[in-house]
């Protein structure tokens, strides 16, 4: 990054790159300048050869209660169509190669949702709360949620969510199939560090490819998603990290990756 940034926190522990939304006062309301930072810090991840996951989380009362509501008031349909106020960067989330997780505590709301639907998976703690309530300020999701949330939950919970703007608990968002994990409050960066530690652990090309895969299966038919799969699990065998794992097994001893 060149300069530091204002509304996002950046660390590091050990291989993953930590990433926690702040703009607390405002419950860390999305504005441009959060998602252009956001994007930074995870391209300057995603191109760090010391890294091989992310965390994206937010505060314990909010991850965030979606798009900044203030600053997008007065914006004209021009505003908005011509320059991608608000919407111009989400896309860049999506072209991050390694895992991206979302740790998410407190609201996940409107495009905070969304942004916790673009991370790879959600571990939620049980007081978080998942919601597009943008039905109420008389527009919709506009970086994803009305395609991705369906993908995730199925069409009627999605449509009950999008149109009713009512919110979810992390219970509910579970049994739906929207987060991965529930833990305890205090347990949720414990827990989220601990999923990305293994990842971590893991060759990252073979990481690499096994994320593009499963994305694969949202966004293209199943023939050719099995058939990437099938070349992609064929490429693997040129790396050298596979002829360690495999060969580590046999050996029975730990494998030790050099990531390439
Ligand atoms: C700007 C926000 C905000 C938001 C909260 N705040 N959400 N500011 N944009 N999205 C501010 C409040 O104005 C308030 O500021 C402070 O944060 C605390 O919020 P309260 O409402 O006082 O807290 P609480 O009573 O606990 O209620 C929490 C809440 C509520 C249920 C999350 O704040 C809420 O409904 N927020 C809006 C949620 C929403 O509609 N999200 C969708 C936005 S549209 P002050 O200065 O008064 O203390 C969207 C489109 C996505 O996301 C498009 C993506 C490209």
């Amino acid at each position: 990054m060149t300069s530091t940034p204002e509304f996002i926190q950046i660390r590091t522990e050990g291989r993953v790159g930590i990433l926690t939304l702040n703009r607390p006062k405002q419950l860390n309301a999305l504005n441009d300048q959060l998602i252009d930072e956001l994007v930074a810090a995870l391209k300057a991840f995603d191109a760090d050869d010391e890294i091989g996951c992310m965390i994206v989380t937010g505060s314990e009362k909010a991850f965030a209660a979606g798009a900044d509501i203030g600053a997008m008031a007065s914006y004209t349909f021009s505003d908005v169509y011509k320059s991608e106020y608000i919407t111009h960067n989400w896309d860049l989330i999506r072209s991050i190669r390694k895992p991206v997780i979302a740790a998410v505590s407190g609201f996940a709301l409107g495009g905070g949702c969304e942004l916790a639907m673009l991370c790879d998976f959600i571990i939620a703690a049980d007081n978080a709360k998942f919601g597009q309530p943008e039905i109420k300020l008389a527009i919709i999701p506009g970086a994803g949620g009305t395609q991705r949330l369906p993908r995730a939950i199925g069409k009627s919970k999605a449509m009950d969510l999008v149109l009713t703007g009512r919110m979810m608990d992390a219970q509910e968002a579970e049994r739906a199939g929207l987060v991965s994990r529930v833990v305890p409050l205090d347990k949720l960066m414990d827990e989220a560090l601990g999923a990305a530690l293994t990842i971590c652990n893991y060759s990252l090309p073979s990481v690499m490819v096994a994320k593009e895969a499963v994305n694969r299966a949202f966004e293209g038919s199943l023939t050719d998603g099995a058939m990437f799969e099938r070349r992609m699990f064929h490429a693997l065998f040129a790396t050298a990290d596979q002829k360690e794992g495999m060969t580590a097994f046999v050996e029975k001893r730990k494998p030790e990756f050099k990531h390439r």
